[in-house]
């Protein structure tokens, strides 16, 4: 929920920019933490949903690890506290230069994606006298029936290890001496928020592990990736995800062997619904079929709608007129995708007033960009 508090800090500001609400992010944190530290689930959280300075100090003080997919990304980890005995490395094309400096900072994880980036960290750890622990990315083969540019667990895609290559994959790791195999890594998709598509992932990883067991190999880390989708229709009802209903679908389903750990990599889940991109209307537009709400932020400051047709909840937030108007909401960069809602009904709208496009706030700022040479987005916590 905007409060009346947070739009008369918005006024002060000039647009477009992004809005990240720290007691609601605090209180996802507090949800997110209790239910996993009950069930000894390791969480840690994926930067690449969003790398504002105070988000991830607060993320930080929760005690959540860090999920990276590039050597920046371990780095800003690393500035803001996060131990690297907590961070995982995940990726199809770590460069040498990232392995090497993750292998300086000890991580506690790379999760492989190729038998070629295997041999690569194993070269590199033998020239740093050190031994890496990996996990090997598996491809379950499960449709996460999200959208087929979120969608990661398919054998075709470009992610992970198929369960065809394994015997070869695990000769070469006993060749590898510098290679401790320490876990299996998983991620399926993302916005994923049918339950029955993390209980197919159990079940298989099921079929996994028995697999492992009977060739004798003994695994101590499972990480189901990500994925757990948010609710960006009603943002104001379920502002926090159901964290608990998650975690026990794997609590049910999922069978782990004695001594070992389960992690997980949230992004979305932790920091959607508290990022809000604050936009001020430009100009109303009548066509002869629409009229063209055109506000001053575009797909260069949320790339989603024109990416993945996602759809986030648009609010005009200082005009509560009674009489309402159907319009396009567009933003002003030359591209016809440019656009955030067609026909969407809101109060009748006029130049000047606020629009909140909520749910914001994971892959919102940190895939914004300068197309159309537009200036660096800002962001504000509070
Ligand atoms: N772990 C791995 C290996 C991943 O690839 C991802 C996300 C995550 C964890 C975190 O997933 P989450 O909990 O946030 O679903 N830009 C897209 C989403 C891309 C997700 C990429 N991988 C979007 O805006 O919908």
């Amino acid at each position: 929920m905007i409060s009346q508090y947070h739009i008369e800090k918005y006024k002060e500001y000039k647009t477009p920019f992004y809005h990240y609400d720290i007691e609601l992010l605090e209180k996802t944190l507090e949800k997110v933490t209790a239910k996993a530290s009950e069930l000894g689930y390791v969480v840690h959280y994926a930067l690449k949903a969003n790398v504002n300075d105070t988000v991830l100090r607060t993320i930080q003080k929760f005690g959540l690890g860090a999920d990276c997919v590039s050597g920046n990304e371990i780095k800003k980890a690393l500035e803001h506290g996060f131990e690297s005995s907590t961070i995982v490395f995940a990726g199809v094309g770590k460069t040498d230069e990232e392995i090497e400096n993750a292998l300086l900072n000890d991580i506690f994880c790379f999760n492989c994606e190729s038998l070629q980036e295997i041999q690569v960290i194993n070269q590199f750890a033998k020239k740093q006298n050190k031994t890496a622990r990996i996990a090997i990315r598996i491809n379950p083969n499960i449709n996460a029936k999200t959208h087929h540019y979120i969608t990661t667990g398919l054998e075709e895609n470009k992610f992970g290890i198929n369960m065809w290559e394994m015997e070869n994959v695990l000769e070469q790791i006993k060749e590898a001496k510098h290679i401790e195999l320490i876990g299996l890594h998983f991620h399926i998709g993302s916005q994923i928020t049918d339950m029955k598509i993390f209980r197919s992932l159990c079940l298989r990883i099921n079929e996994i592990q028995q697999w492992f067991n009977h060739r004798n190999i003994n695994i101590k880390h499972i990480n189901v990736g990500g994925g757990l989708g948010i609710d960006y229709t009603n943002p104001n009802k379920n502002p926090i995800p159901d964290f608990d209903n998650y975690f026990s679908q794997f609590q049910k389903f999922l069978t782990l062997f004695p001594n070992q750990q389960l992690h997980f990599e949230l992004g979305r889940a932790i920091v959607a619904q508290c990022g809000n991109l604050i936009s001020k209307v430009l100009y109303i537009k009548n066509g002869i079929n629409t009229n063209f709400m055109i506000i001053d932020a575009g797909m260069t400051e949320l790339l989603r709608p024109a990416l993945y047709q996602a759809s986030h909840k648009i609010e005009n937030i200082t005009n509560n007129s009674k009489e309402t108007e159907r319009y396009d909401v567009v933003g002003p960069i030359c591209e016809s995708s440019d656009c955030f809602a067609k026909a969407l009904i809101l109060p009748k709208t006029e130049r000047g007033d606020l629009i909140a496009i909520r749910s914001a706030g994971a892959y919102g700022e940190v895939m914004a960009n300068n197309y159309n040479l537009r200036n660096t987005i800002k962001s504000f916590v509070f």
